[in-house]
Order: C-alpha cells, then sequence, then structure tokens
C-alpha cells in the first residue's frame, strides 16, 4: 500500500489532515502519529481486527499486550474497573497526565483480548501531544498504539524514522518532528497492593514516590534471569543493527577502554562508531583524532541525561545509516530518567557492559 506522509504541525495541528487520518482510524485501518515521548502505531483500540493489524506491520510477538492512548481523563472508567475507587489512579491522574505514564489496573469487558494479549489488566496513557490528542478525539475512541518501529528496533522519534520502518505497511503517518522526551512512558503496574515500575520511563521513579510513598521496581528489569512481569520487556530490543557495547568505569579509565576497543575492532576489519558524551571526548583529547573510528558523535554532557535520552535513538538509528558495524558507547547513572534510558541501552547492548 501506499503510506500517506502528512506534515502536521505540532502546535496548531491542521483539523483537515486529523479528520482524515482519524476516518482511517475508524475504517480499521493504521496511522502512525507523535507523542511526547515517541511516535505511536495507531488503530481503533476496541476493533479487534484493526489491533491485529498492528502486529503484522511491526513484526510483533503476539503475547506483547499494548497502550491504550486516551484524550481525557475519565475515559478511563470506561477501559478500566479498577479506576472507580482507586485512590491512587485519581492521584496519579492528576499530577502526570497528560505525560509519560502509562498505568496498567484491571480491566473492562469492553477492553479486546487482542489489546491485552488475553491479560486481565490494560495499559492505558493520557499522551501530552496536541496531534495524538487531536487524533484521538477525532477518533472517537481509545486508540491502541505501540511504539512505531519493527519489532526490536529501536523506536522512532521522527515521523522519518517510522517512514523507514513501516512505509508501504500502514495507511498513513503524521510527521511533527522530534519527539521531546524520546523515550518511552514508565508503565506503572497498579493492579497490585504495591505499585510497580515494569518499564522505567519518561515520568521518573523519584516523582512517583513524591505521590505514593512506596514504589517498587519489577525484579524482572534487573536480574535476567527473572521473566519480567511487562511482557514487553522480555524480548531483544532497541536493537540497531550494528552491535552496541557500553562501556563502564571511571572517566579517564572509560576513555582508554575506548581506545583499545576502537583499535580492536578497527584491526577487525570493523566500522567502529563511538557514540561518546562530551565528558569522554575531552578526556579522549587530541588522540581521538588518532582513534581509527569510521563515525564520531558528541552526546553531550553527561550531566544532561534528559538530553541524551531525547537523541538516544535516533544517534542508534543514525548508525546504522552510516554503515557503522560495531557501537561503542558509555553507561550512566540511574536516577531520574537514567533509569529509562539505562535500561533502553543495556538492551540495545544485549547487557553487553565491559568494565574500564
Ligand atoms: O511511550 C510509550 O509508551 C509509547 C507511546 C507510543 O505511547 N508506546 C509504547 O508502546 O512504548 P509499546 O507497545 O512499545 O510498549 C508497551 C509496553 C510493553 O512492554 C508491554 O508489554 C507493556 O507496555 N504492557 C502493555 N499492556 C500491559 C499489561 N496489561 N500488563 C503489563 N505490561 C503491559
Ligand atoms: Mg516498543
Amino acid at each position: 500500500m501506499e503510506t500517506k506522509f502528512w506534515q502536521v504541525s505540532a502546535t496548531h495541528p491542521d483539523l483537515n489532515i486529523i479528520k482524515q487520518a482519524a476516518t482511517i482510524i475508524r475504517e480499521g485501518g493504521l496511522v502512525a502519529f507523535p507523542t511526547e515521548t515517541v511516535y505511536g502505531l495507531g488503530a481503533d483500540g476496541l476493533n479487534p481486527e484493526a489491533v491485529k493489524k498492528i502486529f503484522v506491520a511491526k513484526g510483533r510477538p503476539n503475547d506483547n499486550p499494548l497502550i491504550l492512548h486516551i484524550a481525557e481523563g475519565k475515559e478511563i472508567l470506561r477501559l478500566a474497573r479498577q479506576a472507580d475507587g482507586d485512590p491512587r489512579v485519581q492521584q496519579l491522574i492528576s499530577r502526570f497526565w497528560p505525560g509519560p505514564l502509562t498505568l496498567v489496573l484491571a480491566k473492562q469487558k469492553i477492553v479486546p483480548d487482542e489489546v491485552t494479549a488475553g491479560l486481565d489488566t490494560v495499559a492505558i496513557r493520557m499522551p501530552q501531544h496536541l496531534v495524538a490528542l487531536a487524533l484521538i478525539k477525532e477518533s472517537g475512541v481509545p486508540l491502541a498504539a505501540p511504539s512505531a518501529n519493527r519489532s526490536g528496533y529501536p523506536s522512532p522519534t521522527t515521523g522519518q524514522h517510522v517512514f523507514t520502518d513501516l512505509g508501504g505497511r500502514i495507511e498513513a503517518i503524521l510527521e511533527s518532528g522530534p519527539t521531546g522526551v524520546g523515550v518511552e512512558s514508565t508503565v506503572l503496574d497498579l493492579s497490585g497492593n504495591v505499585p510497580v515500575i515494569l518499564r522505567p520511563g519518561g515520568v521518573t521513579r523519584e516523582a512517583l514516590t513524591e505521590v505514593l510513598g512506596t514504589v517498587e521496581l519489577d525484579p524482572g528489569l534487573s536480574d535476567p534471569r527473572l521473566i519480567p512481569k511487562s511482557p514487553g520487556m522480555k524480548y531483544k530490543h532497541y536493537s540497531p543493527r550494528a552491535e552496541v557495547f557500553l562501556v563502564q568505569g571511571e572517566r579517564a579509565k572509560v576513555a582508554t577502554k575506548i581506545k583499545e576497543l576502537t583499535f580492536h575492532y578497527a584491526d577487525q576489519g570493523k566500522k567502529v562508531g563511538l557514540l561518546l558524551t562530551q565528558e569522554s571526548w575531552a578526556s579522549l583529547g587530541a588522540e581521538a583524532e588518532m582513534l581509527p573510528a569510521f563515525y564520531r558523535r558528541d552526546l553531550g554532557s553527561a550531566t544532561q541525561l534528559e538530553e541524551i535520552a531525547r537523541i538516544i535513538y535516533s544517534e542508534l538509528r543514525k548508525c546504522d545509516l552510516q554503515g557503522v558495524e560495531v557501537i561503542l558507547t558509555e553507561t550512566y547513572q540511574t536516577g531520574g530518567i537514567g533509569a529509562a534510558l539505562m535500561n533502553r541501552l543495556l538492551k540495545s547492548a544485549g547487557q553487553r557492559v565491559i568494565k574500564a
């Protein structure tokens, strides 16, 4: 099929285009759209046949449930029976919605099994992006939407990324420029007594703790021997075609190790890409020029993790476009948004961390 590529202003979306996109959704088709985190691939979340098309277009395993996106907080009542009567839900909604927080709650019958992969819980969020909100409103239904990448690949943060992955496989793409957060929403499971983060993301554990008191992390996130409770977290994920290695240690030692590894892989005839912080480039100093690296990028300061999170998927994709075969990059402290950044980097590296 031919994929329509519509440019839409992120601040003043053209309602004519939104209406055409909403028609596609109501007729059971797929439309990719921007959110504040990453681009999503939307279908009518109450139409099982439309939802099934998402799995086909992405090549997504069937046991991986989808998030329903809504445009008004009160819509949650129609989708999650737990929403009425659980005071935590209201507190979280008023503090974090619209925004990068997904709530996992006991579902209502109206939610199809195709969305939840047969689970009795449903994941719901209200995105903070005018184009997403307008599309949901015009469609008149909750939008089931995973990240709009081919399954396993880094999530898309521009409409062009979506086109690269899904052009010809979906009806339309709404393009509004790069997304603001750059990594996906935090998935918070409220179906038990203690709130559990199933996927770290745009809303930090620290911020959630302020509202909820105790917030746990799914042990499956850090222990590779356990099966994560969020089905999506168990797959190989966020990986460019190039092999990714994370180098960890003190700044000066990281620089030395990167040097060593660059020579090692270049000797093997590999095209090495270096995605390093400003601090590491500074630490390498004049020697950086001598390295047999094929591609180099400065990710900015290690003290500005929001900025690194915002660009990381795009930088991984650029390495692929350049034909890089081995990516050497770093690890970060895991406070705040660092938790999400490190979770994604570890996955894209298949957990390969090299100690400096
Ligand atoms: O920021 C985001 O959340 C983006 C944008 C488009 O909204 N969406 C996104 O969707 O990242 P996706 O499908 O790529 O990731 C959804 C995650 C998966 O890890 C999935 O397993 C988990 O949420 N999930 C969905 N429903 C669940 C449920 N009922 N129980 C546990 N985990 C669930
Ligand atoms: Mg995804």
